[in-house]
């Protein structure tokens, strides 16, 4: 629809590949994902093996190190991540001049960018020691900042971390224990929890994934690479459609408006997604998407739930996959149909949901920003475009436009 011969690109030939659909800009050893068949490896391992076996600290040593650990290398690695799990005193009191009830994506997107400030000593990008120190803090450390947006988003005093638990132990422990008051930490919330971030803990070059590969491409520090990873997951077509999902269900509230809804999402002049449907890579089905169907079954059953959401998400899916609209275009449930489901019955709160995505893929952000600054792949990330705008012309004096 426009004229593409322009100036730029009578200097060479380039691709137009709108959303990089079918562009790889890296190179990687991590994550390998077969969306025709339905395919997720990390390091060459199916993720239905990790989700059944692993838990979320062996997975991430997995991601950050391309072996499983042998039992040393476990427990160096889980006490190295708890010998981490402070924050400096100062970045709490950064965190508490936020207004209380700002999102907590906002405060965790900060709180991330602040640490460039507050570790600014040890950042150098080209120095492997600095590079496995900021690794490490930042896995540690996020669910201290999770859970202490957290409360602050609720208007309790913050947790420090408790470093005789385990890291969801840990995590749950931080946001819903009050100081010096016992708290029980809920082992099938902790079991919960940690299979939904091994289930986000990497999924290749995603939008957020991509983002913090092109602030780190620059050189920039580790921990703005990250803030600007976060920034990037908040939106509603990524890590913000768990929060979309729920929002949605409780706007459909009944079985018998899903027609309605379904006819809205296939709309084309209605802006309504079915959220939690479609994937850009996933042609077939969401591998993570079968694992959190079944695991929302069991955590409810063994929370002694019944939330009537899981009915209608079920009947959602039931009534969509058989959808010609859907079937066409190959739309399926993804991981975030159904884990924001998980998430509420483990009393989070919606807003939570993508701070919750965002601890968990800081693994993944961390072992591609390291595999990047590791291998060959450092080059500066720079797209062009194809221009559209004015042909070159003179300029005129603003008495006389
Ligand atoms: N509801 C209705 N129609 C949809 C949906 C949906 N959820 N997703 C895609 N479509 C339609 C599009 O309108 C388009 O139709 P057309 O060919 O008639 O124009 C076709 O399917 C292809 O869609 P694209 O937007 O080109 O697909 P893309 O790969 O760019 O987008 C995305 C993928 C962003 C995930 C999209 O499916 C979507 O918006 N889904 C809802 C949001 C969501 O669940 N995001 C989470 C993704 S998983 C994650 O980030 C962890």
């Amino acid at each position: 629809t426009f004229d593409i011969k322009t100036l730029h690109q009578q200097t060479g030939y380039f691709t137009y590949d709108s959303g990089f659909a079918a562009t790889a800009a890296c190179t990687s050893d991590i994550t390998f994902i077969d969306g025709q068949e339905g395919v997720l490896l990390y390091r060459g391992y199916p993720i239905e093996q990790l989700a059944e076996n692993s838990n979320f600290m062996e997975v991430s040593y997995l991601l950050l190190n391309g072996e499983l650990p042998t039992s040393q290398e476990y427990d160096d690695f889980t006490s190295l991540i708890t010998r981490h799990t402070m924050v400096h005193e100062k970045i709490r009191s950064f965190m508490k001049g936020f207004q209380y009830d700002a999102h907590p994506m906002a405060m965790m997107m900060s709180v991330v960018g602040s640490f460039a400030a507050f570790y600014h000593n040890d950042t150098d990008v080209n120095n492997p020691k600095d590079r496995h120190l900021a690794a490490i803090r930042l896995i540690a450390k996020m669910p201290t900042v999770a859970a202490a947006v957290y409360k602050n988003y609720i208007g309790q005093p913050i947790m420090y971390p408790n470093n005789s638990l385990n890291f969801t132990e840990r995590l749950l422990h931080m946001m819903y224990g009050v100081p010096a008051e016992p708290y029980e930490v809920n082992p099938v919330a902790a079991k919960a929890l940690d299979l939904l971030f091994i289930l986000h803990a990497d999924h290749e070059q995603n939008a957020s994934t991509s983002t913090v590969r092109l602030v780190g491409s620059t050189g920039a520090n580790p921990y703005a690479s990250i803030a600007g990873g976060i920034a990037s997951l908040w939106g509603p077509a990524h890590g913000g459609a768990n929060e979309a999902v729920l929002n949605m269900l409780d706007e459909i509230g009944d079985v018998s408006q899903i027609d309605k809804f379904i006819a809205k999402a296939k709309d084309k002049d209605d802006p309504f997604r079915l959220m939690g449907f479609g994937h850009r890579v996933y042609k077939n089905f969401d591998p993570r998407a079968t694992i959190i169907r079944k695991a929302t079954h069991d955590v409810l059953d063994a929370l002694g739930i019944d939330d009537p959401r899981l009915e209608l998400a079920m009947k959602l899916e039931d009534i969509a996959l058989k959808d010609p609209y859907f079937v066409e275009r190959k739309l399926y449930p993804n991981v975030d149909f159904y884990s924001g489901i998980i998430y509420k019955a483990l009393n989070i709160p919606v807003q939570m949901f993508t701070v919750m995505f965002a601890l968990a893929r800081t693994v993944g952000w961390t072992a591609q920003w390291l595999e990047q600054h590791e291998t060959a792949d450092t080059r500066i990330g720079r797209p062009r475009q194809v221009y559209r705008g004015a042909k070159k012309r003179d300029f005129v004096a603003r008495h006389k436009r």
